[in-house]
């Protein structure tokens, strides 16, 4: 060995950033403290998303309002019972109607109904669905076309018409040209 090898091989242990055996005593606790916060930092992370939005005022309401929206879907039961020909009348038709306003033929008028009448259910069917002059569509109701027929039906008996009140949806009452 040259005096040179001698100096290399005491140099050796000293190479990396830890010089002295307190620099080491900290390299060992920083190895076990930095993991510690780490994995406290990801568990707060984790945990933190079932907290409601900052600013919240009231916590509760705010993660209702939040998941809000499952629960606001509209749910509209389509099999739910039609109206009678009577119902549809009083809850809609009869604001006109009843009172032949507007020039709409009185309810019960079997001068003004005859006329009508004899151009055919289809007709009359069409004319409340989509509406005719001062009349809006389904005399501006929200209901189902099947309703809308037997309020027709109900209201052009009463004026002296013979039509028989469509029964089911659809499959028994054939759709007017539209
Ligand atoms: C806003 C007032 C108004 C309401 C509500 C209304 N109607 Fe009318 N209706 C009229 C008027 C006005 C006429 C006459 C239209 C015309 O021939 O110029 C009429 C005419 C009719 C006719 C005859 C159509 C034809 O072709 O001769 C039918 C059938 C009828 N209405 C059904 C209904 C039914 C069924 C309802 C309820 C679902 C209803 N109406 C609600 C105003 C109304």
């Amino acid at each position: 060995m040259s005096d040179n090898s001698t100096a290399n091989v005491h140099d050796e242990p000293h190479n990396g950033p830890i010089k002295n055996p307190k620099q080491l005593l900290m390299a060992v606790a920083f190895s076990f403290i930095v993991p510690v916060f780490i994995i406290i930092g990801l568990v707060m992370t984790v945990t933190s998303g079932n907290k409601p939005g900052l600013g919240a005022a009231d916590a509760e309401r705010a993660l209702a309002e939040r998941i809000q929206k499952v629960g606001m879907v509209e749910i509209r039961d389509a099999n739910r019972a039609l109206k009678t020909g009577e119902q549809v009348y009083q809850g809609q038709c009869f604001a006109c109607h009843a009172s032949g306003a507007l020039g709409s033929p009185k309810f019960g008028d079997a001068s003004a109904w005859g006329p009508r009448i004899k151009t055919g259910f289809d007709s009359l069917w069409h004319s409340a669905l989509k509406g005719k002059n001062a009349m809006p569509a389904q005399g501006g109701g929200d209901l189902s076309d099947v309703e809308v027929a037997r309020g027709v039906v109900y209201m052009a008996n009463a004026g002296g018409g013979k039509f028989e009140e469509p029964k089911a949806p659809a499959a028994d009452v054939a759709s007017p040209a539209k």
